[in-house]
C-alpha cells in the first residue's frame, strides 16, 4: 500500500529541500475538518528559511505540485493541503488486502529479535478464577500481536508453583486431605484445605510454623516433599489445561517459580558480590531508600528464598537462555511496587538490560457480589464463567434459528470471544466490573457484534453470484461511508504497531469495532447484492476486505471469526 505521509514527504522535499525528510514527515499533519482535506503541511517553520511570509509559501508549494495520488492541491492560509484522489486510494487498499489476506498488516519488522511474553501465570493448587482472565488474555493478545510484527515470540507461563503456601498445604493435607477426594475434584479440594488451614492457624499459630518447616524441606528436595508438591502440581495443570483450551492459548513454556529454585544461588553469590544486599536480623535484603522504595527481602532467616528473588533469577536466566529484545510481564498493577524493586534490583545487580525488562500492568476485575479472596473460599472460576458464557449464547442464538449442526459451536465461538472481547476493549489500566449480561449482547461495543458483522459479510460472500476479483470500476465506490471504511482498513497496519509498542491490545480491539460500524453504515445504506455486476463486484470487493480485516484482528486478540452465525 502507499504510504501517503511518506510519499507527501517525498514530494515535498523536492520543493523544500532545506528541511530534512524526516522533519517534513513529522510536520505533516491530518486536518481535523475533512472539508482541509486528508493531508495538511503547515509552512510556518519555513518562513525564517525563506524569508516569505507562510501563506505565499503555501500557495507556491501547492500551485507547484501535480500527482495523481491527488483530487487536488490547494493552499490556504499557511497550509497545503492534500485532497485524496480517492478512488486510487480505494483501489490500493482493496488490492493489498485481497493479496495479502490474512497476513494483511503482517511485517517483519522484529525479524530476528526475541521477544518474551510471560502472562496467565497462575498459582497450581488454587482456583483459576475470573481475575486471572486479564493476564491470560491481554497477555495473549500481546503475544499474537509481536509475533505477527515478526518478532521470535516465547510465551510462559511463570507458574505460582513454588513458595511457603505449599508448606501450608502439604500440613493441611496431612491433617485433612484426602486422595481419592482430591483426585476426583482437586482444586475445590485443595482449596478447602487450604482455606481450612488458614482458620484453624488463626487460633493455633505453631501450624505457621509447621508450614515453613514443610516448605524448607521442600526446597532442600526432601522426598516426601517434593512428591506431594509434584502431585499437587500435576493435577492443577490438568485442571487448567482446559481453561487454556476453552481459550484457545498455548504455552511456548510453564518455567514457572519452582523452575528457578536451583538458580537462585548463583544469583545470590552475584548480588553479594557487588555488593547489593546486606543483612537486617539474620535476614538479607536490598535497601531501596534512596529510590523513594522500601527494602526488598532477598532471603529469610531461616535461608528460604522469596518470590523476588525468585523473580530476579528468572530474569536473569531469561536473559542468558534466550537472550532476549524484550522481556514482558503481563500481571496486575498490584503488583507495581514489586516490580518495581526487582527492576532497580537488577540494575544495581550491573545488568545493562534491565530497561528491557517491561512490566505491563492491568487494573483490577471486580465482580457484583464483591471482590474474591482465595484465602476466605469467595470464588468465581473461570472455567464457569466461560461455561455460563456458551450455554447463555447457545439460548440467544436458538431463538435466531442458526443450522441446528452448527449451534454449539457458534455457541462456543461467539460465548468465549464475547468474554475475551470484554476483556479487551477497555484500556487496560482501567478497574472494571464484570457483567455477563453486557458481554453477551449482540449490541453496542460487544464481541457479538462484530462477529456478527464478520458473519453478515460471509453470508454476503457466499451468497454473491460473482467470484471475488479486483479487476473492478473502483469509481463505483464513490459513496463517503465506501472511503471511511477503506481509510480505517488503511490503518490497520498501523494500529497493530501502536498496539505493540504500547502494550495494548484495546487498541487493536476498537479499531475493528469501528471497522465493524463503518461496514454495517456501509451495507445499510448501499445493496451490495444488486443485479449490476460492475457494482456488485465493486462492493463484493469491499466487503471482502471488511471481513478479512475483521477476522485479522479477531485473531490477534485470540477470538475467532464464525463464517455463520
Ligand atoms: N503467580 C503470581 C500471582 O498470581 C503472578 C506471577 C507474576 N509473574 C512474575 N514473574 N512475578 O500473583
Amino acid at each position: 500500500m502507499i504510504d501517503y505521509k511518506e510519499k507527501i514527504a517525498e514530494i515535498l522535499k523536492d520543493k523544500v529541500s532545506q528541511l530534512e525528510s524526516k522533519e517534513i514527515l513529522e510536520m505533516i499533519e491530518v486536518p481535523p475538518d475533512p472539508q482541509m482535506g486528508d493531508y495538511a503541511f503547515p509552512c510556518f517553520r519555513l518562513a525564517k528559511i525563506l524569508r516569505k511570509a507562510p501563506p505565499m509559501i503555501a500557495k507556491e508549494i501547492a500551485e507547484e505540485i501535480h500527482s495523481d495520488l491527488f483530487k487536488k492541491v490547494e493552499s490556504t492560509n499557511a497550509y497545503v493541503n492534500f485532497f485524496m484522489n480517492k478512488t486510487l486510494f480505494i483501489e490500493d487498499v482493496l488490492k493489498e488486502v485481497y493479496e495479502k489476506k490474512e497476513d494483511f498488516g503482517k511485517t517483519n519488522i522484529g525479524k530476528g529479535r526475541k521477544v518474551i511474553v510471560e502472562f496467565s501465570s497462575v498459582n497450581i493448587a488454587k482456583p483459576f478464577h475470573i481475575g486471572h482472565i486479564r493476564s491470560t488474555v491481554i497477555g495473549s493478545a500481546i503475544n499474537n500481536i509481536y509475533k505477527f510484527l515478526g518478532f521470535d515470540t516465547v510465551s510462559i507461563n511463570h507458574l505460582g508453583d513454588y513458595g511457603t503456601q505449599f508448606g501450608k498445604l502439604i500440613v493441611a493435607y496431612k491433617l485433612w486431605g484426602d486422595k481419592e477426594t482430591i483426585e476426583n475434584n482437586p482444586i475445590p479440594e485443595l482449596l478447602r484445605i487450604y482455606v481450612k488451614f488458614h482458620e484453624v492457624a488463626e487460633e493455633k499459630p505453631e501450624l505457621e510454623d509447621e508450614a515453613r518447616a514443610w516448605f524448607l524441606k521442600l526446597e532442600n528436595n526432601d522426598e516426601e516433599a517434593v512428591q506431594l508438591w509434584k502431585w499437587f502440581r500435576d493435577i492443577s495443570l490438568k485442571e487448567f489445561a482446559r481453561v487454556y483450551k476453552m481459550l484457545g492459548i498455548e504455552f511456548d513454556s510453564y518455567a514457572g517459580e519452582s523452575f528457578y529454585s536451583d538458580k537462585m544461588p548463583k544469583v545470590l553469590t552475584r548480588m553479594r558480590e557487588k555488593g547489593v544486599m546486606k543483612e537486617s536480623d539474620g535476614a538479607e535484603i536490598v535497601d531501596l531508600e534512596s529510590f523513594g522504595m522500601p527494602p526488598a527481602l532477598i532471603t529469610k532467616k531461616d535461608g528460604s528464598s522469596l518470590y523476588i528473588t525468585r523473580d530476579l533469577a528468572a530474569a536473569i536466566y531469561r536473559k542468558d537462555h534466550y537472550n532476549f529484545y524484550k522481556n514482558i510481564y503481563v500481571v496486575g498493577s498490584q503488583q507495581n511496587l514489586h516490580f518495581q524493586q526487582w527492576r532497580k534490583i537488577i540494575e544495581l545487580m550491573g545488568y545493562d538490560w534491565s530497561d528491557d525488562c517491561i512490566h505491563v500492568p492491568f487494573g483490577m476485575v471486580s465482580l457484583e457480589e464483591g471482590t474474591m479472596s482465595t484465602r476466605k473460599g469467595r470464588i468465581v472460576f473461570l472455567e464457569d464463567v466461560l461455561k455460563k458464557a456458551v450455554d447463555q449464547t447457545k439460548d440467544i442464538i436458538m431463538e435466531k434459528n442458526v443450522n441446528a449442526d452448527l449451534v454449539e459451536e457458534i455457541a462456543r465461538q461467539v460465548g468465549i470471544g464475547a468474554v475475551v472481547f470484554q476483556e479487551l476493549s477497555n484500556n487496560r489500566i482501567k478497574d472494571y466490573a464484570f457483567s455477563l449480561e453486557k458481554t453477551l449482547s449482540f449490541e453496542g461495543e460487544t464481541g457479538p457484534y462484530v462477529q456478527y458483522t464478520h458473519a453478515r459479510a460471509s453470508s454476503i460472500l457466499r451468497n454473491a453470484d460473482q467470484t471475488l476479483k479486483t479487476d473492478v470500476d473502483y469509481h463505483i465506490l464513490s459513496e463517503e461511508s465506501a472511503y471511511e471504511l477503506c481509510k480505517l482498513i488503511y490503518h490497520f497496519p498501523k494500529v497493530i504497531m501502536e498496539a505493540a509498542e504500547k502494550y495494548e491490545p484495546s487498541v487493536v480491539t476498537r479499531h475493528i469495532i469501528d471497522i465493524a460500524q463503518a461496514f454495517n453504515k456501509f451495507y445499510h445504506d448501499q445493496h451490495i447484492l444488486v443485479e449490476d455486476e460492475g457494482t456488485q463486484s465493486a462492493r463484493i470487493l469491499l466487503a471482502f476486505a471488511a471481513k478479512q480485516v475483521i477476522a485479522n484482528g479477531l485473531g490477534l486478540i485470540g477470538i475467532e471469526a464464525p463464517e455463520r452465525m
